[in-house]
C-alpha cells in the first residue's frame, strides 16, 4: 500500500465507539470490572467477545444493545498479559489517568484524592459500556450479564454508573451536543460540510498510516495491538446551579444571558455556531447537518469577533485559525463521544440540590499524549497559543474562581473576571479498547 492510497479498514475487527456514535435517543449503563481470577477473566472474554459490537454491524446490534469492552493497564496484568506485552503499551496508559492528573489539570476538587471509589484505584481492571435505544432492551441484557457473572466469582462488577439522553437533548449545561466530528479516512462515513479534510486513521486506530506518514505504534502481540485504540474514560460532574449563577450574574439582560453562554462555547444552546450566527439564535441551522458545522476561523473571523478565539470549540479545535503557526492541528483532533448521567435540574433553579448529574466524557484515538493531553494541557488549560496567557477554557478548563473569559468586541473587548469551575473530575481510567480479535487473544491466554 502506498501512502496515498486510502487504507481499507478492518471494520468487522474494530470496536465500533471509535468510529460510529451513540444512538440517539439513548440509554446506557458503564460497568467497572475487578478481575481477580485471570481464568474467569478469560471466561468472561470468551462469552463477550461474540456480542462485541463492531464498526461493521454498528446499526444492528444483537437484541438492540452495543456492548463494548476495553481494559485498564492493572487489568491487562490480572488477564495474565507477559510482562513483555505489557511494556509495549505507551507510558501515559501504562501509567494511568490519575498519575497524569497534572498533565491534564485535575487539580483541586477534580484531583484524584477527591475521586469517587474505585476510580484510580488499582482494582479498576475491565469497562464495559451496554448502550441501547431502549431502556427495557439495556435492561434485561445488565440481568443476563449479572446472571453470567454469577458463575464467575473471580470477576465482580465494582461500579455501575447509567446514562441516558435527557428529554430536551442537550446537556445539563443546557447546550446540545455532538455536532462535530473529524472525518476519519476509510471510516465509511460519509462527508459533512465543514469537517475539515479527512484525517488518516492511523490517528486513531493503531496498525494504520498517522498524519505524520508513520505507521502507528502498536502494542504487542500485533494481534493484540491493531486495530486497537487508547481510551480516555472520564466521569464529570456539572455545577449547573453554579453556571446559571455565573451567567445571570454576569449578563446585562436576560438576551446577553444566552449570548454569554454561547460565546463561552462557540455555539448558541441550540448548536447553531457562532460564526454564522453571531447575534442570535437560529435553531434551522443548528438542525440542518449540512450547514451546522460549515465554517472556518481564519478568513471568516480572525479576530474571534463572532466566536471568541478562547471558546470552548474554537481552542478544542481550532480549525485553520493557527495556520499562520507551526502548529499541526490534524495530529491534535479528538474522537469523542459524550453521555448524559444523571436528573434534570429543574429549569429557573439557581441553588445548588447537592445532586450527582454530568457526563461521561470518552475520548478515543492513537495518541494518548498528543492528542487526549495536548488538548487538556495546551488548548484547555492555557491560553498561550491564542494569545490570552494562562485563561483557561470556560466549560472544560480546570478553573477555579480567579481567572478570566475575553470577549473580543469593537471598540472595547469584554472580560469576565472570576470564572469559577463548571465542571469537576469525579473519576476517571486509561483504558485500552482491543479489537474483537485482541480480545479474543486475551481470552485464550494460558499464562
Ligand atoms: C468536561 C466537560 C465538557 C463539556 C460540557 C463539553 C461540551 C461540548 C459541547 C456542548 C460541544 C459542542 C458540540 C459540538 O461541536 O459537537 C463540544 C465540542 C467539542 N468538545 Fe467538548 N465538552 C467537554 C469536554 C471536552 C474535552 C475534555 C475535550 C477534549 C479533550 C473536548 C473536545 C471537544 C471537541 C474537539 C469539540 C468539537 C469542536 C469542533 O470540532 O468544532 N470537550 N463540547
Amino acid at each position: 500500500m502506498t501512502e496515498q492510497q486510502t487504507p481499507v479498514l478492518e471494520l468487522d475487527d474494530i470496536q465500533g465507539p471509535v468510529l460510529r456514535n451513540r444512538p440517539l435517543p439513548y440509554f446506557g449503563a458503564y460497568l467497572l470490572l475487578r478481575i481477580d481470577d485471570p481464568n474467569h477473566g478469560r471466561e468472561m472474554l470468551r462469552l463477550l467477545v461474540p456480542r462485541i459490537a463492531s464498526a461493521a454491524n454498528w446499526q444492528n446490534p444483537a437484541e438492540k444493545v452495543w456492548i463494548n469492552l476495553a481494559l485498564t493497564f492493572q487489568g491487562l496484568k490480572a488477564l495474565g498479559v507477559p510482562q513483555a506485552s505489557l511494556e509495549s503499551f505507551s507510558p501515559e496508559f501504562q501509567q494511568g489517568m490519575a498519575a497524569r492528573a497534572q498533565a491534564i489539570g485535575d487539580l483541586g476538587e477534580s484531583d484524584p484524592s477527591n475521586w469517587e471509589k474505585p476510580f484510580g484505584s488499582q482494582d479498576v481492571h475491565v469497562a464495559l459500556a451496554y448502550t441501547s435505544g431502549e431502556e427495557a432492551a439495556l435492561e434485561h441484557r445488565l440481568d443476563l450479564a449479572r446472571t453470567n457473572l454469577k458463575d464467575l466469582p473471580g470477576v465482580s462488577i465494582i461500579y455501575q454508573l447509567d446514562t441516558a439522553m435527557l428529554p430536551s437533548v442537550r446537556t445539563h449545561l443546557g447546550y446540545r451536543d455532538g455536532v462535530s466530528t473529524p472525518l476519519i479516512e476509510g471510516s465509511g462515513s460519509p462527508a459533512l460540510p465543514g469537517q475539515g479534510p479527512a484525517i488518516k486513521a492511523g490517528e486513531f486506530i493503531l496498525g494504520y498510516p498517522d498524519e505524520m506518514g508513520n505507521l502507528s505504534p502498536i502494542p504487542q502481540p500485533e494481534v493484540l495491538g491493531r486495530n486497537g485504540t487508547y481510551l480516555a474514560f472520564r466521569k464529570v460532574h456539572t455545577h449547573v446551579a453554579q453556571f446559571r449563577k455565573y451567567l445571570h450574574a454576569n449578563a446585562k439582560s436576560p438576551e446577553d444571558e444566552e449570548l454569554l453562554q454561547a460565546k463561552f462555547l462557540g455555539r448558541w444552546p441550540s448548536g447553531a455556531p457562532l460564526v454564522l450566527a453571531p447575534e442570535r439564535d437560529d435553531p434551522e441551522l443548528a438542525a440542518d447537518p449540512q450547514r451546522n458545522n460549515d465554517f472556518s476561523y481564519y478568513e471568516e473571523d480572525p479576530k474571534g469577533l463572532k466566536c471568541p478565539v478562547g471558546a470552548h470549540i474554537r481552542r478544542t479545535n481550532p480549525r485553520d485559525a493557527l495556520k499562520d503557526t507551526i502548529t499541526n492541528v490534524n495530529i491534535h483532533r479528538i474522537v469523542r463521544r459524550g453521555f448524559v448521567y444523571g436528573p434534570v435540574l429543574p429549569e429557573g433553579a439557581m441553588e445548588d440540590d447537592g445532586v450527582d448529574r454530568g457526563i461521561v466524557f470518552l475520548w478515543m484515538g492513537g495518541y494518548l499524549a498528543r492528542q487526549f493531553e495536548f488538548v487538556k494541557s495546551q488548548w484547555h488549560n492555557d491560553g498561550d497559543f491564542v494569545g490570552l496567557a494562562d485563561e483557561k477554557d470556560p466549560i472544560a478548563g480546570a478553573n477555579d474562581g480567579t481567572g478570566t473569559f475575553t470577549i473580543p468586541q469593537r471598540p472595547v473587548r469584554r472580560r469576565l473576571h472570576g470564572i469559577p469551575r463548571f465542571v469537576t473530575t469525579k473519576g476517571g481510567e486509561y483504558c485500552f479498547m482491543p479489537s474483537i480479535k485482541g480480545l479474543q487473544w486475551l481470552a485464550d491466554l494460558d499464562t
